[in-house]
């Protein structure tokens, strides 16, 4: 049966933020050591980072990178990480050698090389308030106090002026160090977030919601946080993570990811509006899904190892950590988190793909070598470079397949409309070919661009065969109608654009 999928620029969901492709980089694993700063590479700067690495991530055009954690904040003292004498720490949360190399200024000068903004988190597990304000104070107070004098010192004049910060990361999990319940976080994060304003009024804040609906405490977590922070703070995070559910290689489950990923997201803005209307409040929360992707503890149906195990290399700097090889079936899961945050661009208003080198990540390096594109990297440039504008709500009038999640479409789509231009994604979830009638209701479109991700459902690339998943130009009909025609191939994400005509 043809699906018919209405595409109508009057369907508005809301405004398409570029921080909702933000990124993430981890003092953990392969990300900085052997990822992005690797002193003894024959592509290394002055600075010792990788200009290969710098470059791709560049060319990528990653609006922002939230730094340094992910679990490893919750026991880090920025402090550790300026100055000349850097401190060697046991890292209790992936169980590495940290030695300190790469650590703020390091960091920011090498995000500013590569054109993002920083999103720096504060640590709520061993760290306190003053901490955190501290850490304000250092980076973006001008001058004249002890700690702008000594980021002066420290070869930084300017302030760095970061405008995004997390309050903490996952508090909510007792695999995080020093762990908090709701009220104890709740408290702490409120009397945080006044210090750091007071010392900045102008940075923005993101509030830990839930790390993962799995835990028993969510949503009541989202919930109690919220009572207690909802005036101080800008956004409130959510994390989630996909993998084969059940413990089956069930594809049909594994591509309907996104349906139980949109039912979070909406649970979460439901907290959140909740304690809106509780405290007769006229500001509207926004969402900050500040960690996605896909992430196999175990070995996918391609088999490669994922090196979870946190006691590999035990206390060594740049320890292999989740080096997840991602496959096609993977890159479409992927496309339809991203596909779910285009459309629920009303309430979403920054994310960060976590991570973006070696752990869980699109961009993959060798040490000493050199590095790959990996599948789920295709989806998220196609986002970065064209999922913007004014996100649409599309209609998929078509045939339902039964998945763990329930019921759900066979062809999943989102799209963005950007001055004049639409954007159509869509994910093909299964195993035959599907017809779809793209119906412009108001006004005709021409087809300008079709490109589609395709191949075999677990081929994936390596740095000897990096091209064998790689999206594809189609040749399209640039005929000018209200309906279009077309197939799209089994397993498969395509993007096609329309420029509207009048
Ligand atoms: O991104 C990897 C880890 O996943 C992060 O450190 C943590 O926040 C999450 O559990």
């Amino acid at each position: 049966m043809k699906n018919k999928i209405i595409i109508n620029k009057e369907f508005v969901l809301g405004t398409i933020e570029k921080d909702v492709w933000g990124s993430f980089i981890e003092h953990m694993g392969r990300a900085v050591y052997g990822g992005i700063y690797e002193p003894t590479h024959p592509l290394a700067d002055e600075t010792g980072f990788r200009k290969d690495v710098t470059e791709t991530v560049r060319a990528l055009s990653v609006p922002k990178i939230r730094y340094p954690g992910g679990n490893f904040l919750s026991g880090y003292d920025w402090r550790d990480g300026i100055g000349k004498d850097r401190p060697v720490r046991l890292d209790l949360a992936w169980g590495q050698l940290e030695t300190n190399e790469v650590g703020l200024h390091e960091f920011c000068n090498w995000a500013e090389k590569t054109g993002a903004e920083v999103m720096m988190s504060v640590n709520m597990g061993t760290g306190t308030p003053k901490d955190a304000a501290q850490l304000v104070e250092y980076c973006n107070h001008e001058k004249g106090t002890a700690l702008s004098e000594l980021r002066r010192k420290n070869g930084r004049e300017k302030p760095f002026g970061i405008k995004t910060w997390c309050i903490g990361n996952e508090m909510d999990g007792d695999w995080q160090i020093c762990a908090l319940t709701a009220e104890e976080y709740g408290r702490k994060a409120a009397e945080t977030a006044k210090m750091m304003r007071r010392v900045d009024s102008n940075i923005e804040l993101v509030v830990c919601g839930s790390s993962t609906p799995d835990l028993n405490t969510y949503p009541e977590w989202d919930r109690i946080v919220l009572q207690h922070t909802y005036d101080l703070v800008d956004y409130l995070s959510m994390h989630r993570y996909y993998t084969y559910p059940n413990d089956t290689q069930n594809v049909t489950d594994f591509l309907s990811s996104h349906t139980d990923f949109d039912a979070f997201i909406k649970t979460v803005v439901a907290a959140a509006d909740y304690v809106k209307a509780y405290r007769r409040s006229k500001k509207r929360m926004k969402i900050s899904v500040d960690e996605w992707n896909i992430w196999h503890t175990k070995p996918s149906p391609n088999g490669l190892d994922v090196h979870n195990d946190c006691n590999e290399e035990r206390w060594t700097k740049g320890a292999r950590r989740v080096e997840n090889i991602y496959d096609l079936a993977d890159a479409l899961a992927f496309a339809g988190m991203a596909c779910t945050l285009i459309n629920n661009a009303d309430r979403v208003k920054m994310g960060c793909l976590a991570q973006l080198v070696n752990v869980i990540a699109p961009i993959f390096t060798e040490v000493g070598g050199g590095l790959f594109r990996q599948t789920i990297y295709y989806p998220y440039q196609m986002a970065i470079q064209f999922a913007k504008g004014q996100a649409l709500r599309t209609v998929v009038c078509g045939e339902k397949m039964e998945s763990c999640y329930g019921d759900t479409e066979k062809v999943y789509t989102a799209c963005a409309y950007d001055n004049g231009t639409y954007s159509l994604f869509a994910i093909n979830k299964t195993s035959e070919t599907q017809a779809c009638d793209l119906d412009f209701q108001v006004l005709p479109a021409r087809m300008i661009e079709r490109i589609e991700l395709s191949g075999g459902l677990h081929d994936y690339n390596t740095l000897q065969t990096p091209d064998k998943v790689i999206p594809k130009n189609v040749a399209c009909d640039r005929g000018t109608k209200r309906i279009h025609t077309v197939e799209l191939p089994a397993y498969s994400f395509t993007l096609i654009r329309f420029s509207e005509e009048k």
